[in-house]
């Protein structure tokens, strides 16, 4: 399946893990729908790990766990789908789960298909319990397969963690997202690793099979199921507008039903996500020269939009607030071009024009500023 925007929704894992079940979950479909989310463009709600039987049934079939699904799984998608959401599910390419429940693995077109009849949309493959005789491209390609020829349009997403260079194969099996990296927690110490590790490479965030960072810990403030010890307001602030900017599908990650206007000022912020969502999916670029003025710990990346504008991120992950500066024949715009940039700061909504060709300001400790910038004449 082809998407052109990074996909967004809410998972399951980071907040319940095994905690799961058919009322949590319509619970879920209403907050999404109800707190607004869904019209901001978060439109899958994805159960993840944990939802079956420990065992398949004598026809091989996965099974819904009575307990946490005893009305089946079709019930739910109905009951999502009639929310005027898209519904996703779980598996993986192993024998079994990475929490131990049955994979998919030599059942891949059983799955797909069972996965079309209870209308499926979303399918998030993960890597664990892989057979080390079937290269890892080989599991993926199966399941891609199966899930084009399973008859109902569903997204693949791939979670490998970014091993056995994904990147370099991963498009060609139908994937629509994969996972470059290992699994986020809720704290600062998390997010810097994570943030570092995608920094260093951002040629891969292509257009059609998009790099997911992994699912948002935006709102956990240290509760559920990867909570640990959680993260400031601009912590989060910072983690949503790098995710955003990096072109990564946006998956919430939190519980929705408890309103929350710090984590709905964040995750609604329809000027950061228009930045993610917009049509060119240009890739950001590292603005690597800083002419030495910025301090160690700020980094800068720009990202062309669609229209001719731009975005440019100033993240400082240092402990200090830190002075910044944008010189603009870095992002194409010496003053023989004779423009300038007129920007707006999309957390504050502060506007103004960049004057003698240097955007300067300065950026707190563990916070962030992201710019919509048009080019005007100077
Ligand atoms: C892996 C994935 C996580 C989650 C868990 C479920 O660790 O990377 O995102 O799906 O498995 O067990």
């Amino acid at each position: 399946m082809i998407v052109n925007r990074p996909p967004m929704g809410w998972n399951s894992w980071n907040t319940f893990g095994e905690n799961i079940n058919e009322n949590m979950i319509k619970e879920m479909a209403d907050a999404m729908v109800d707190g607004g989310y869904l019209d901001a463009g978060y439109e899958y709600l994805v159960i993840d790990d944990c939802w079956s039987e420990l065992h398949r049934d004598e026809k091989g079939r996965l099974v819904p766990s009575k307990e946490k699904f005893p009305n089946g799984m079709k019930a739910v998608a109905d009951y999502v789908h009639s929310r005027g959401l898209k519904f996703g599910m779980y598996s993986c390419v192993g024998f079994l789960t990475c929490a131990g429940y049955p994979g998919s693995f030599d059942h891949e077109f059983q799955d797909a298909k069972t996965f079309a009849e209870w209308g499926v949309d979303f399918l998030k493959y993960d890597f664990c319990y892989r057979a080390i005789t079937v290269k890892q491209k080989m599991l993926y390609r199966r399941m891609g397969l199966a899930l084009e020829g399973c008859g109902r349009d569903i997204l693949f997403s791939a979670c490998s963690w970014g091993r056995d260079d994904t990147e370099k194969w991963i498009q060609s099996t139908g994937a629509s997202m994969w996972r470059k990296t290992g699994d986020i927690t809720d704290r600062w110490g998390t997010f810097h690793y994570l943030a570092d590790k995608v920094m260093e490479n951002t040629t891969s965030c292509s257009r059609g099979c998009f790099g997911d960072l992994d699912m948002l810990t935006v709102g956990m403030k240290g509760k559920g199921n990867v909570g640990q010890g959680g993260m400031t307001f601009n912590e989060y602030k910072m983690h949503f507008t790098l995710w955003a900017q990096m072109n990564s599908p946006l998956m919430i990650g939190c519980d929705l039903r408890e309103p929350d206007e710090e984590t709905r000022k964040i995750l609604l912020n329809k000027d950061v996500i228009a930045i993610n969502q917009d049509p060119l999916t240009a890739m950001p670029y590292n603005l690597e020269y800083y002419g030495g003025w910025n301090p160690e710990g700020v980094k800068i990346y720009v990202k062309h939009l669609s229209g001719g504008d731009l975005a440019i991120g100033i993240y400082n992950f240092s402990q200090e607030e830190a002075p910044c500066i944008v010189a603009l024949d870095l992002v194409g715009l010496p003053p023989s071009t004779g423009k300038t940039l007129r920007i707006k700061e999309l957390w504050t909504g502060t506007e103004k024009t960049v004057t003698n060709g240097v955007l300067r300001t300065p950026v707190g400790a563990h916070d962030c500023k992201i710019y919509r910038c048009k080019v005007i004449d100077i």
